[in-house]
């Protein structure tokens, strides 16, 4: 075995901790010398697993790496350093980064002087950091989603003696660096961090204890940010914080998600969008926001997770099945043309047929455009984990499928709904299965595909929706 260098190691008992406390850090560390000549024109290799925050921690290491005149490769078979950013939100999404490392064990057979890392919030959990110490002695630098901004001062440690591996894992969330380096994925679409970590604590969810407490950003910084991306020509800025509607919560100015969003919307970015909405937290100032600015897009994703009142107490969540209704009315009310999509989890631990029936049934009122839907997965150290659960998976497993019918009517009636009207849409890039076509989003997130040139990619465009499949649209140019 390895000697390994523990500098600090997660603790669940930690991570549920919640302090008043936040320090906001300008980040400073300077690398060293030796590290600039021994990584200088090497490559980078990073595989990001998750969500927006993990994709946003990606661009931050991307930032960190291309300072030290690294080339980011797509091959991890070229890496010099190789990084994998990993999700612990359910069961799968760990098994894909288990089976990634394994095959990581050639590459580094091949490549002795290969640096393996690994980050996110997988680490965050102590028993997934003891097993990963225990079988897979390759790994050589761990770090938390709290130590993000410690990396280069990791790599530091590591080049002084290749045969100690490094663990520096906290799990104390008081603390927002500002001043991180950032090399963007896309040069026309952006992710904004606007807090960090979710205080809810739904009863089945691991994310609060591996990002940690609530915390906001300063509306300087975060204003600051998306002035620059206006500035560098991006289109559209997402807001990203598990629940925006708790911005500035913690802070003493007053400010609320309401004011942040209206500043944003004026600083005139094509498209403001945010996520993700916390249905009992969404007030209605926000709703006045999204009217009065075009630029907002309509498009909202306000997690349900359950059209059960029985089940959304037992998993924490706090507000009702009519609470949640009387809430998309309300928004629909003033912004009649507002698209909304959603999560859904099914088979909560001893969720009823009935209950069940009931999340069917809510699903098939709010008339979604789109949803994301999940079957249920124990998460060690959270409540929900600790239930009997005398439901089995292939039974689960059914209903899973039922829901997916019943949103499917809606997404395609809705995706139909489309055709024949013109929509304004961000070109992202060329479409994943045809290389003839490009694709873009629509303002409710619904890809469309059409011919066009290349040099369209990245601009705003008129589409006119021509045919429609319940997952994407087909569409052709129209003339200005
Ligand atoms: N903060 C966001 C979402 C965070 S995680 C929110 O509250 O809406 C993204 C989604 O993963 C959740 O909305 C939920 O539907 C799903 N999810 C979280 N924990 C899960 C678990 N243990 N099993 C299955 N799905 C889960
Ligand atoms: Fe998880 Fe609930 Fe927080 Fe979302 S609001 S991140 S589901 S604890
Ligand atoms: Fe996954 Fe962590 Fe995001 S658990 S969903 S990467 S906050």
């Amino acid at each position: 075995m390895r000697k390994i260098k523990t500098l600090d190691l997660p603790s669940i008992e930690k991570g549920r901790i919640r302090s008043k406390c936040v320090n906001t850090f300008l980040y400073s560390y300077e690398a060293s010398d030796q590290l600039f000549d021994e990584l200088r024109n090497k490559h980078y290799f990073i595989r990001t697993y998750g969500c927006q925050a993990n994709i946003r921690d990606e661009e931050t290491l991307a930032g960190f790496l291309n300072n030290l005149n690294m080339v980011r490769v797509e091959n991890e078979n070229e890496a010099d350093i190789a990084i994998l950013n990993t999700c612990a939100v359910r069961e799968n999404a760990e098994d894909k980064v288990y089976g990634e490392i394994g095959e990581f064990k050639n590459l580094k057979a091949k490549n002795k002087n290969l640096i393996l890392c690994i980050c996110g919030c997988m680490v965050e959990q102590p028993h997934v950091v003891d097993f990963l110490l225990e079988k897979f002695d390759y790994i050589d630098i761990f770090f938390g989603t709290h130590n993000i901004q410690d990396f280069i001062k990791l790599l530091d440690i590591y080049i002084q003696d290749r045969s100690t591996r490094i663990v520096d894992i906290s799990s104390k969330s008081g603390d927002i660096y500002e001043n991180l380096p950032v090399k963007r994925l896309s040069e026309f679409k952006a992710f904004v961090n606007i807090t960090y970590g979710c205080d809810k604590f739904c009863t089945y969810c691991i994310v609060p204890y591996t990002r940690g407490k609530e915390r906001s950003r300063d509306i300087q910084d975060i204003l600051n940010e998306c002035q620059k991306l206006k500035d560098d020509g991006y289109q559209e800025v997402t807001l990203l914080g598990q629940n925006v509607d708790s911005y500035g919560k913690d802070l003493d100015s007053g400010i609320d998600f309401a004011h942040l969003l209206e500043e944003v919307a004026k600083l005139g970015i094509p498209r403001v969008r945010f996520l993700t909405s916390y249905p009992s937290d969404f007030k209605d100032n926000v709703i006045d926001v999204i009217a009065k600015y075009d630029n907002i897009m309509k498009y909202l994703h306000l997690p349900v997770q359950s059209g059960s009142n029985s089940v959304l107490k037992k998993m924490g969540r706090r507000y009702t099945r009519e609470q949640y209704l009387a809430l998309v009315d309300k928004i629909r009310a003033k912004i009649p043309n507002m698209a909304f999509s959603t999560d859904i989890i099914v088979g909560f631990p001893n969720e009823s047929y009935e209950e069940f029936l009931e999340t069917a049934d809510l699903a098939s009122k709010v008339d979604y455009t789109s949803a994301f839907t999940f079957i249920y997965s124990p998460r060690k150290g959270t409540p929900a984990a600790r239930l009997v659960d005398n439901v089995d998976y292939e039974t689960k497993n059914k209903r899973f499928k039922e829901l997916v019918s019943v949103l499917e009517k809606d997404v395609s009636k809705n995706a139909e709904n489309m055709v024949g009207k013109v929509y304004p849409v961000l070109v992202e890039g060329l479409s994943k299965k045809n290389k003839d076509i490009l694709s873009g989003t629509a303002y409710n997130m619904k890809t469309i595909h059409f011919k066009g040139d290349l040099s369209l990619v990245g601009k705003i465009v008129n589409i006119k929706v021509i045919e429609s499949h319940t997952y994407s649209l087909i569409g052709e140019l129209v003339d200005e």
